[in-house]
């Protein structure tokens, strides 16, 4: 036999292992019902392959688990904190770090820092909490992100680049002034995991320059997003990740970190800046709502773990592997033309439940209705990206009705096998196989913030 491909695999093996609970139809049938027909309701033992989220759901290599008996536990001053400002400072390039328990406690503080009552902030699609928490410190956020990123059939390469005229339009619409920043995620999550260029970035940075506005990123997932930079953007082939990285970050004023994707660790997240009275003031708000300011809520082991984790986050061969796995799946859905996101993402594969349920209308909720059937037919756990995550619109009232209506099935990091993959894959086809069989849901509770979190549905009759 003549091999024309080299496959590649893993750079790491399995050491450790967590049973699965596997589960009958009747089992699942009964824990949906208790679940309001919501995924993040479930209780996790009634999950066999979880891919609700890649966020905390990370397994933590040997180096890293070593590091966690190294947790220097003390209230003020743990030397975890140091090791961990010192790797920011070495991949990241800020000077000035604050640890937070996680994503959205370090967007808390930045959102109260930098925005006033009245304030816009564009961004490159909205994150449920980014969002959020932009909009309690009393600042509306602005969508101007590229046209081709609502379309989940175009496959450019860099569908979470900023439309420019967009973002200048709302520039001079509202002036410079009611803009604290431009908030930049790479890769952009909710656009099914698509990559900002680095020629986006230049681009958006000149033209906020002209107008003294300044840029920050969201580095949930900064490393995911230099991959593609290296494998799709001219100029970067021959770079390292760490390199690109470092580059990328060069752009913004700080970034805003969930460490729980990226670091490769269950619990985290930091503020970084170059912005010494920005790094001020969040050091002293964290006080309030985190703890001290080296440990933000943290135990010292969490953050020697995480300084561990930005080590092995910048490798090649992990993140090759990583994202292979993911262009695996994606690939096996494509080839049965089943519908979802293209090009396939960093972190996810998106089902196009808007596609793939056509006869549901969106009210009706056809992602979360997808989700729902999924753990049905095999126990797979995946996550409502459409019109329940999307919300409300803050003065009608109605519901937003987003152009994606999709189901994300997340990938966590160094967990599943190969083999879980193909048994996903056909829990998917056989979903698709009856999809006109299947009825929309209701929503019999709906919490006020973030309602996708804990809604209640009932199926329709
Ligand atoms: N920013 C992005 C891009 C995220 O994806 C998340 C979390 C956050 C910020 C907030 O971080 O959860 O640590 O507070 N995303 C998770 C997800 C929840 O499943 O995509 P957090």
């Amino acid at each position: 036999m003549k091999i024309v491909k080299r496959s590649w695999a893993e750079p790491f093996k399995i050491k450790v292992i967590e049973h699965l609970k596997m589960t009958s139809k009747e089992d699942r049938l009964k824990a949906i019902k208790e679940a309001g027909y919501n995924t993040f309701l479930l209780k996790s033992q009634d999950v066999y392959i979880d891919l609700l989220t890649d966020s905390g759901t990370n397994a933590m290599s040997d180096y890293q688990w070593a590091g966690m008996m190294l947790g220097d536990e003390a209230y003020a001053g743990s030397k975890n904190y140091y090791y961990l400002e010192d790797n920011v400072k070495k991949y990241y390039g800020f000077k000035y770090l604050v640890p937070t328990h996680q994503g959205r406690g370090a967007e808390h503080l930045v959102s109260q820092i930098l925005i006033k009552k009245g304030d816009y902030i564009p961004g490159n699609m909205y994150f449920t909490t980014t969002r959020l928490h932009q909009e309690l410190a009393g600042g509306t956020f602005v969508d101007v992100i590229c046209d081709e990123a609502h379309n989940p059939d175009d496959t450019s390469p860099f569908k979470g680049n900023i439309d420019l005229n967009k973002l200048e339009t709302l520039i001079k619409e509202v002036g410079p002034k009611k803009i604290p920043y431009v908030s930049v995620a790479g890769p952009v999550n909710m656009a099914g995991g698509q990559p900002i260029s680095m020629q986006n970035i230049r681009d958006v940075k000149k033209l906020c320059d002209s107008y003294g506005v300044k840029i920050w990123l969201d580095a949930t997932r900064a490393v995911e997003n230099c991959y593609f930079v290296k494998m799709r953007e001219k100029g970067y082939e021959k770079k390292t990740i760490a390199e690109i990285l470092k580059e990328m970050c060069s752009y913004f004023e700080g970034i805003w970190v969930s460490a729980k994707k990226d670091l490769l660790v269950n619990i985290g997240g930091f503020m970084a800046t170059r912005n010494k009275k920005v790094f001020e003031e969040t050091r002293n708000l964290v006080v309030v709502y985190e703890g001290l300011h080296t440990y933000g809520g943290l135990a010292g082991r969490d953050l020697e773990a995480m300084a561990r984790g930005i080590e092995e986050m910048v490798n090649f061969d992990y993140l090759h592997s990583r994202i292979g796995q993911i262009e695996y799946f994606g690939n096996l859905l494509l080839k049965a033309k089943i519908p979802i996101v293209k090009p396939i993402g960093g972190h996810a594969v998106f089902l196009n439940a808007r596609k793939f349920l056509s006869h549901i209308p969106q009210d009706q909720f056809p992602a979360q209705t997808l989700c729902a059937e999924l753990y049905l037919d095999s126990g797979v756990r995946s996550m409502e990206r459409g019109i329940v995550s999307a919300g409300r619109d803050k003065v009608t009232g109605e519901h937003k009705f987003p152009k994606l209506e999709l189901v994300r099935l997340t990938f966590p990091r160094r967990v599943y096998t190969q083999a879980h993959l193909d048994v996903t894959f056909e829990s998917v086809a056989e979903v698709y196989n009856r999809r006109k069989k299947i009825k929309g849901l209701k929503m019999i509770y709906e919490p006020k913030y973030l309602r996708f979190f804990q809604a209640r549905f009932v199926p329709i009759k």
